[in-house]
């Protein structure tokens, strides 16, 4: 088993403690192999905003630096473990950089079934946030099976010890879920909310044939725009999910082909 810990924080802090104990006891659990990306070493520049990974596909970004080669080892991993301190009550200007750049995956999501855990590290306070935040784009905009998360509150300098103590006993218990998670390799029955944020996106991208036809093509390669796909993957849907979800999809069918009169980039901006 291969996991990937993108570490968000540029320095081997608290954040990189946090993800060498979680790995210690991960791999004490179940045989995993890790590899840290550090993106504050990569070649990753800031997203231009020009949409062209949306529309005309990722390979044709203006930048061609390292996040394609992090893209394909996410890509032949079993799980990915996002790191990243709190900075000013969100996550680092790293990550965020790394996630602006893979906005493009939100339209065509292509981590289903890979496990991912998330951790975040902070002074006092933002932790709650931090993860949510990062739940929502890596498992609802990216499809990652995300196992859970854990936050812990650190220090500058010596910590004291029942703090320290305090934070090995909650990465343990995470280690020991995440590693459970990776070992058994179960697919999970999809959340209220995947339910809907699959319908909503099916809704939009089945009338972008001629606006963004990377995205159509890739829904319908997929199968995903066939009215026989309950979701996008084979597992089960709660029957009232799937009700609810085809009522968003409806409505979210009807604006997007008022909306196609628009301009390129107002069409785009609507359905992400
Ligand atoms: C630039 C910067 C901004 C920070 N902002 C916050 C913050 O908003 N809230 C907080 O509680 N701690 C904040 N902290 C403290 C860090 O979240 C905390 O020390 C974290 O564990 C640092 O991880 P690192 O060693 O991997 O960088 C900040 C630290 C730095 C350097």
């Amino acid at each position: 088993m291969k996991v990937l810990i993108i570490m968000g924080s540029p320095q081997k802090g608290n954040t990189f403690r946090a993800c060498e104990e979680f790995r210690e006891q991960v791999q004490r659990e179940c045989a995993a192999e890790f590899e840290y990306i550090w993106l504050k070493d990569m070649d990753m520049r800031p997203c231009r905003g020009c949409y062209v990974c949306f529309q005309h596909g990722e390979g044709k970004c203006p930048h061609q630096d390292d996040i394609g080669s992090i893209v394909r080892k996410m890509d032949e991993a079993d799980g990915v473990v996002f790191a990243s301190p709190v900075y000013s009550n969100n996550i680092s200007g790293l990550l965020k950089t790394f996630i602006d750049r893979l906005s493009y995956i939100g339209h065509r999501p292509r981590f289903h079934g890979k496990k991912a855990f998330l951790i975040a590290t902070t002074g006092m306070f933002g932790t709650r946030s931090v993860l949510k935040n990062l739940s929502f784009v890596t498992g609802g905009m990216w499809g990652f099976d995300v196992v859970g998360s854990v936050g812990v509150v650190t220090k500058k300098g010596e910590m004291p010890r029942d703090r320290v103590e305090h934070n090995s006993r909650l990465l343990a218990k995470a280690a020991r879920k995440y590693a459970r998670a990776l070992a058994l390799n179960k697919a999970r029955r999809p959340t209220f909310i995947e339910v809907i944020t699959f319908y909503w996106a099916r809704g939009v991208i089945s009338q972008m044939e001629e606006v963004s036809p990377v995205d159509y093509r890739y829904w319908k390669e997929k199968g995903w725009l066939s009215k026989e796909t309950r979701y996008c993957t084979p597992a089960p849907v709660n029957p009232l999910y799937l009700a609810i979800g085809k009522a968003f999809e409806s409505i979210q069918r009807n604006k997007a082909r008022k909306e196609m009169g628009t301009s390129p980039a107002g069409v785009a901006s609507s359905c992400q």
